[in-house]
């Protein structure tokens, strides 16, 4: 009764992996329990999470073709707009969100055009916006861009409003920190960066004024929800945006703090469930109204139990 936190099943959004393919099923080495999965698979999955009570999903895709400029991905028939569209044919009252960022669909790995050797800001503007548009005109619920470029969400909200898509709102990914937890991830999605870091876009770990700064502009710019990434080595992040925001935090537990804990519980060091439904609390014990998050499906088994 005097809990001052509550952990549900619907805080909870599962990142899932889409490629191309039948019945692939592939398990990612570094994230025991996730796959990348063709849309059939996909499909299953999503109904899956949803008989678990888990009413959100953030999709990546895997694309049959990268090139410099990530084209494969605003392809109104790229991998995720297909898997979108099948999500959306075959299951009811399911959030499907996409991550939009052109990391996954350049050659270089970049999350944004090059111009020599670095990320040019302006120009990865218009692709994204077009990225953007691309999942909502497939059925796409919410866009969350990842990329951290500046001026994005004002693109991409100016986009979608010129298509009359004025109530998908964008999840921003805020303050996203250029973190080595992100390992396991860049397996999963095959997006490793071919040279250089992510450190001129993304940011740095010591600062926290910064991180408020970035929210601000996001929202100032349309977002709906502003996120901050990683979760658990930045809850005084978390907890400074939601306090000096008031807006709608979202928080991602990534791949790396997911892969610490499943390498230390498959040694038996320490006990998965317990410490995952402690991290998840104190995600929203820190001001994350959503966590996404690889433990959604099993945490929301364990919440039932
Ligand atoms: C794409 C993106 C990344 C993650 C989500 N979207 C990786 C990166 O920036 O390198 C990381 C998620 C995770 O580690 O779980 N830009």
């Amino acid at each position: 009764m005097v809990a001052e936190t509550t952990l549900a099943a619907d805080d909870l959004i599962m990142p899932l992996f889409v490629r191309p393919g039948k019945k692939v099923h592939r398990e990612i080495t570094s994230m025991p329990g996730n796959y990348q999965m063709s849309v059939d698979r996909l499909v299953r999955e999503v109904v899956a999470l949803k008989d678990a009570g888990v009413n959100a999903a953030i999709l990546f895709g895997i694309p049959e073709t990268k090139d410099a400029l990530g084209t494969s991905g605003f392809d109104d028939n790229g991998i995720v707009q297909r898997a979108v569209r099948a999500i959306k044919e075959e299951v009811d009252d399911f959030i499907v969100i996409t991550d939009v960022c052109l990391c996954e669909y350049t050659d270089h790995g970049h999350c944004g055009v090059l111009d020599g050797d670095k990320v040019d800001n302006d120009s990865t503007l218009e692709l994204l916006a077009k990225m953007a548009l691309s999942h909502v005109r497939a059925g796409a619920d919410l866009v969350a861009p990842s990329d951290m470029m500046d001026g994005r969400v004002a693109r991409i909200r100016a986009a979608l409003d010129a298509e009359h898509f004025t109530d998908v709102p964008i999840m921003a990914y805020s303050a996203k920190y250029a973190s080595a937890f992100y390992g396991p991830f860049r397996e999963a999605a095959e997006s490793h960066p071919k040279f250089g870091d992510r450190k001129s876009y993304q940011m740095d770990a010591p600062n926290s004024d910064e991180a408020l700064r970035e929210v601000r502009l996001d929202i100032a710019e349309g977002a709906d929800i502003v996120m901050v990434k990683p979760a658990l080595a930045y809850l005084d992040i978390i907890s400074r945006v939601k306090h000096e925001t008031g807006y709608p935090v979202a928080a991602y537990s990534v791949s790396g703090e997911f892969a610490m804990v499943k390498a230390a519980a498959a040694k038996g060091w320490l006990n998965e469930r317990a410490v995952a439904l402690e991290i998840l609390t104190a995600i929203r014990r820190a001001g994350a109204d959503l966590i996404l998050t690889y433990w959604a499906k099993d945490a929301a088994k364990w919440l039932k139990e």
